[in-house]
């Protein structure tokens, strides 16, 4: 039995090769980029059991997710990273917050009424994400921007206080991703501000919170790109 009957036997007991992007993969010769869509569609279907979990215990939405995943992982490609890092980064956007999980004793709802121990345990998620993330060898890949995804560029954030291109990539997409769609999201504490006053207070920051390579790669793509790549997201 050829290596090729032998994965495609494997895949179909995991689940696989049911769509019509997943029989695409097994006709034609495999170029890098096959092998990453593969690598994607295991890490997705990894991903959706856990995801599941995080937006029904109420602890991040869903759309939330999906709109930093898209924006990063184009943000990821203007940066010129690899079909595997442009990966690496999409997951660990959709898993960021993942953390939470282990953390169900902190209702962090009620952020303004937390005690400085409650806030410590509630940094801890970085961490407690990527150790989850380590027990699942399909999502390891996740583990750079899950880890360093509250890192600032100048230094002052947490878990590690690393700065600059001390930071993995992934984390510093991520940064800016985040800090662009929290802004424009209507949130329970406070309303949304427009796009371009978005764009002004991220380059106020950049160089603080931003690196500034990511904020030009963030600057070169068209807004109207940018904004139609989540417009399906709800
Ligand atoms: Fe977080
Ligand atoms: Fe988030």
């Amino acid at each position: 039995m050829g290596s090729v009957t032998n994965l495609k036997l494997a895949m179909e007991t995991a689940g696989f090769g049911e769509s019509s992007e997943e029989r695409i993969f097994f006709t034609g010769p495999w170029s890098s980029d096959d092998r990453t869509r593969h690598m994607r569609l295991q890490a997705r279907k990894a991903a959706a059991g856990l995801m599941r979990e995080f937006v029904a215990r109420g602890m991040e939405t869903e759309s939330h997710c999906e709109r930093v995943a898209i924006w990063a992982r184009r943000l990821a490609r203007e940066l010129g990273l690899s079909s595997e890092r442009v990966l690496d980064v999409e997951l660990g956007a959709l898993l960021h917050d993942i953390g939470y999980i282990s953390l169900a004793s902190v209702d962090f709802h009620r952020e303004s009424t937390l005690s400085h121990a409650d806030l410590f345990e509630l940094r801890r998620h970085c961490e407690l994400g990527a150790a989850l993330l380590y027990r699942i060898p399909v999502l390891r890949r996740a583990i750079p921007l899950v880890l360093s995804h509250h890192e600032e560029f100048g230094g002052s954030g947490y878990p590690s206080g690393a700065s600059g291109v001390a930071i993995p990539i992934d984390g510093r997409i991520f940064h800016l991703v985040d800090a662009f769609e929290s802004m424009t999201s209507d949130r329970p504490y406070r309303a949304r501000v427009s796009e371009e006053d978005a764009r002004i207070e991220i380059a106020s920051q950049t160089g603080k919170l931003f690196d500034p390579v990511v904020e030009a790669a963030f600057n070169r793509i068209d807004p109207v790109e940018w904004r139609g790549l989540v417009a399906s997201v709800g």
